[in-house]
């Protein structure tokens, strides 16, 4: 980026606060925000910025007020397709680690409590052959599905707010059902992959994890408000549902001891995207939308 552009970098690696982020939108021309920047109405507060195009580094976009932005004339960018297939990595990993107790076993095993292999020790969930409920079907949700149905020969149910092509579904065998609250009573895991922001705020709250079936897994690589923590964390340690896989939280990077304590559950931190390989081609994606606007051109990933 430094070839093309004369760069400002926050080499602390910290995120920048709103005061710091108004003063960035009145001296530069683009600002490159990542989740974990909230870029709230109040960023937005400044009469006349100079800032352009705010070129996020990722593919949700839910941490800026878009409405905002638009407001000021900015053009949003993200980084959609480098990330999918790392992100249903990782989805798959939550899923298989929670089914087979994978983070429980290590814990005991660490913790130098294992007594040696035995009939009935820490039995978890057989994952080939299940079904599995995917909420939202773009890219990352139909990337989770291939790996489930190729690898693992799961039923693929989807759910999706906009009816997906035949075409899209027949790759795996998929079924697309209509409604959330249909879907779920009906799967062995189910995985989210549908937008953040206000729309789908607690989208699985209490009421939905009582329909999950009460040895159900929840795996969350989307965003952390799509789930009501508190509900979640009651549907844990009632065991109402079979367990969880979280990526992604509602107060990152606050971890509520609910959450912390429940022994059904896999946590991981925010790892979606985290491979070298994708996380350099965000960046270059980054630098491809700042191309194509400086450039004269429509940012490629424009969404905003
Ligand atoms: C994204 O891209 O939205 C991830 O959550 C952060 O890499």
């Amino acid at each position: 980026m430094a070839e093309v552009f004369d760069v400002t970098l926050n080499k602390s690696d910290t995120p920048l606060g709103l005061a710091d982020f108004r003063d960035a939108f009145s001296q530069y021309d683009a600002v490159l925000p990542t989740v974990t920047d909230r870029l709230s109405a109040a960023a937005f507060d400044l009469a006349k910025p100079r800032t352009r195009i705010l070129a996020n580094y990722g593919v949700g976009f839910s941490h800026i007020d878009t409405a905002r932005a638009v407001q000021h004339d900015m053009i949003v960018t993200n980084t959609p397709d480098v990330l999918s297939e790392c992100t249903a990595d990782l989805a798959m990993t939550l899923l298989l680690m929670v089914a087979r107790r994978a983070g429980e076993g290590e814990r005991e095993l660490r913790a130098r409590q294992w007594l040696g292999w035995r009939p009935t020790h820490m039995i978890g969930t057989k994952v080939s052959g299940a079904t599995l409920g995917i909420v939202g079907f773009g890219r990352i949700g139909q990337a989770m599905a291939a790996r489930a149905h190729f690898g693992f020969g799961m039923k693929i149910l989807v759910q999706n707010r906009s009816a997906v092509a035949p075409e899209t579904l027949a790759r795996c065998n998929a079924t697309q059902v209509t409604a959330l609250d249909d879907l779920l009573p009906q799967c062995d895991f189910v995985s989210l992959h549908c937008p953040g922001g206000v729309a789908n705020r607690h989208l699985i709250n209490g009421r939905r994890l009582g329909l999950m079936r009460p040895d159900a897994f929840l795996i969350n690589t989307a965003r952390g408000e799509v789930v009501d923590e508190y509900a979640l964390a009651q549907a844990l340690w009632f065991k109402t549902i079979g367990g969880a896989g979280l990526d992604v939280y509602e107060r990152e990077p606050l971890i509520s001891p609910e959450l912390i304590g429940a022994d059904n559950l896999v946590l991981l931190p925010h790892l979606g995207s985290a491979t070298a390989e994708t996380r350099e081609a965000m960046g270059f994606r980054v630098i491809a939308n700042l191309e194509d606007f400086f450039n004269g051109h429509a940012p490629r990933d424009r969404v905003a």
